[in-house]
């Protein structure tokens, strides 16, 4: 009997598939059974001595065979490929898994975001401008005539043709005030120069410049501002206080200083025994700045202030050396994941 055949047909190419191992083999046993003068053609053709309806029974089984044999060739053929290309590389599935290294945002450009984040809050926007500066953005338009000993302070690098390093984001304020009308509300994040290196002075470093000018702008603001700034920063319960100070370009001027959070006041290194940190400098646009960018003094007033990130940084994690911010090394820089 016909069907009986077919059935014993079917188990031996089932059981000859499972032996395939090359692609060679697997190519025999195409044209072994499903070639055009292959066993099952073979079987088809000799139905036409059937009843009709095994004809049509048997002939559909018989195709159907020849589907499924298609379906798991193709199948084997890829496992065959790829067992070859394993071999070709030396696949070793029982070696360990390579380590996989994520990266982290620098701390400094963490605290420079952050900071960003909160005078956007409060209206301010984002500018930024050149590292290299000339004498006049960064120290005359400021109010510091070439005479002035607050030149000195800040040690400066020279370039060649009179362009110096900036030596710091105060610059901003000029630009930016002489490219538009105000009122305005900026900060200016960005790296600053001075010839300086040790643990607490690295020669290239980061500040965030404000400034704020309207017409009815009064040290009130200046102090709200930069409490709420405070507060953002280092806890709603950070105590701040501002001393008298002084700066060309601004009269007058103040420093601000939160309550250490190393210590909690109490006085420790940190914060030389005092139990204050001083973490910026502020104060009200001097009239000379004003008039060097044109701005009539009679209309406009506004207040300004100048931070250091390094030391945000430092305060905020408690890092006591500023050098580990750019020796890049993994062990410090996985610790701000
Ligand atoms: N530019 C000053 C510095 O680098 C910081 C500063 C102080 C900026 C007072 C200001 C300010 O805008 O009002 O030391």
């Amino acid at each position: 009997m016909i069907a009986d055949e077919i059935e014993k047909l079917k188990s031996e190419i089932w059981q000859e598939f499972e032996n395939i191992d090359s692609l060679s083999e697997l190519n025999n046993f195409r044209i072994k059974y499903i070639g055009k003068k292959g066993v099952i053609t073979s079987y088809l053709k000799k139905l036409k001595d059937l009843t009709l309806e095994e004809k049509k029974r048997l002939g559909k089984e018989l195709n159907q065979l020849k589907a499924d044999i298609e379906t798991r060739l193709k199948q084997k053929e890829k496992e065959i490929l790829f067992k070859e290309e394993d071999k070709e590389v030396g696949l070793d599935l029982t070696l360990p898994g390579r380590r996989v290294f994520l990266g982290a945002i620098h701390p400094l450009s963490q605290i420079i975001d952050e900071l960003c984040a909160i005078f956007s809050r409060l209206g301010f926007e984002i500018v930024t401008g050149p590292e290299i500066e000339t004498e006049y953005y960064n120290f005359t338009a400021l109010n510091i005539p070439d005479w002035h000993p607050a030149r000195d302070m800040q040690a400066t690098f020279y370039l060649k043709n009179g362009a110096i390093l900036r030596t710091h984001t105060s610059p901003m304020q000029i630009r930016t005030m002489l490219e538009r009308v105000p009122p305005l509300r900026i900060i200016a994040p960005g790296k600053v120069y001075r010839c300086d290196a040790d643990v607490r002075h690295s020669p290239m470093f980061h500040q965030i410049e404000g400034l704020m000018v309207d017409r009815e702008v009064s040290f009130s603001d200046l102090k709200g501002i930069l409490t709420y700034f405070a507060k953002e920063t280092f806890g709603e319960k950070t105590k701040v206080r501002f001393r008298p100070s002084y700066f060309p370009f601004t009269e007058p001027s103040v420093e601000m200083d939160i309550g250490c959070v190393i210590c909690n006041s109490k006085g420790c290194r940190v914060c030389s025994y005092t139990g204050w940190l001083e973490i910026l400098g502020a104060g009200m646009v001097h009239p000379e700045v004003f008039k060097a960018v044109n701005y009539d003094t009679e209309i406009w007033q506004g207040f300004a202030f100048g931070l250091g990130i390094e030391r945000i940084a430092m305060i905020k994690y408690g890092i006591d050396d500023i050098r580990l911010f750019f020796e890049n090394h993994l062990y410090f820089l996985e610790s701000f994941k």
